[in-house]
């Protein structure tokens, strides 16, 4: 017989399934058996990044954080949490159990409002405070770089530039990300990236919708479409107080596991003291495909000599850079992604 679910577990999914991932496709699977809550890959969803992605780890390690922040905001002892290495099948990378006189699981608005926000910031370099306090945090083997010399960030922004025109030129990188665009009410599914969280200019959506046909993207892009789309992430790139570079290695697991926590645990702090996050991922991508032999000869060059100029701009040795924040102050509200029901991230299995 199936176990009912108790309330704790229900607050643990809730904190877990807000963290953030590319595309918004939640690759985790929770599974409660009666005794524990497990943190498993759900392999359908994480299909879509490509084997044994970075993207995954990064999400499986935001979700991570999310978890222990909130067993700790409910006093119980860490020692409630159990981390594993990904090893079995399903791939299992945490266990939670607590003790039957378990004090509730509080909801903690900081993990519940975290948000990615694609509009405009101001160049406003971040308060003091702020930056102190993004400084203290550490997740070894991963590390964070802060950013604010202007022209470092303007060479990141061109290194992300030719990184944003590689995808659009990327037929399989192109599919991927239509596939996970969601208009109107199809984002009401919970999954996905929906267009109105994307913050478009008048007309962008239409014209999203139509370059989503790889057929018209390839027809624009004889044109110089992919430039114009990798200026517009370039310009946003540069404008903010800030760029958060989390460092770490894609050959190590734990590493990136480690990149996600820290990832996280910043991405709240500056959303917590009023912040805006937005995250960049591209170049990470590209770099990882052409390291991994997955981008199609054309784009080959590029990629390698954007892992270059980047590791020599921020000298970096056997590192690498795992995601990118730009961080800043936003005067209007982001639209907030949504996320799927509980039912299709939660599995309810008899005892072992
Ligand atoms: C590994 C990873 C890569 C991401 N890459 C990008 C990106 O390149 N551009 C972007 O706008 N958002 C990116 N995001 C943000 C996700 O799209 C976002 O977290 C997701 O849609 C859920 O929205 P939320 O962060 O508001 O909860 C990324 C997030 C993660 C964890």
């Amino acid at each position: 017989m199936e176990p009912s679910i108790p309330e704790w577990v229900i607050r643990l999914c809730e904190a877990g399934g807000r963290a953030p991932s590319a595309d918004n496709s939640q690759p985790w699977r929770f599974v409660w058996d009666g005794e524990e809550l497990r943190l498993t890959v759900d392999e359908v969803r994480a299909q879509g990044l490509g084997q044994d992605h970075p993207a995954l780890f990064l999400a499986l390690g935001a979700v991570i954080e999310n978890i222990i922040q909130a067993v700790q905001a409910a006093g119980l002892p860490l020692a409630c949490v159990r981390m594993s290495d990904g090893s079995g099948h399903p791939r299992e990378f945490l266990r939670v159990s607590v003790p039957p006189d378990r004090p509730l699981i509080p909801r903690v608005p900081a993990l519940l409002e975290r948000h990615t926000h694609r509009g405009d910031f101001s160049k406003a370099p971040l308060p003091a405070s702020v930056r102190a306090r993004l400084g203290a945090m550490e997740e070894p083997p991963a590390r964070a770089m802060i950013l604010e010399d202007r022209a470092v960030i303007r060479q990141l922004a061109r290194l992300i530039e030719r990184a944003s025109e590689a995808r659009f030129r990327n037929q399989e990188l192109h599919r991927w990300f239509a596939q996970s665009l969601r208009y109107g009410h199809e984002a009401d599914k919970g999954d996905g990236l929906a267009v109105d969280t994307l913050h478009l200019p008048p007309g962008g959506a239409l014209l999203l919708r139509w370059t989503a046909d790889w057929k018209h993207m390839a027809a624009l892009n004889r044109f110089g479409a992919y430039k114009l789309f990798g200026g517009l992430e370039a310009a946003k790139v540069r404008r903010c107080g800030a760029i958060i570079a989390i460092i770490g290695s894609t050959r190590s697991q734990a590493s990136m596991i480690a990149s996600g926590r820290l990832m996280e645990r910043m991405w709240l702090q500056l959303n917590a003291d009023g912040v805006a996050v937005h995250p960049f991922f591209g170049l990470t991508d590209q770099v990882i495909r052409w390291r991994r032999g997955w981008l199609p000869a054309a784009l080959r060059e590029q990629a390698a000599r954007i892992a270059k100029e980047t590791a020599a701009l921020l000298g970096l040795g056997d590192e690498e850079v795992l995601i990118v924040l730009r961080a800043g102050m936003a005067r209007k509200s982001p639209k907030r992604s949504r996320r799927l029901p509980l039912s299709e991230v939660l599995a309810v299995v008899a005892p072992a």
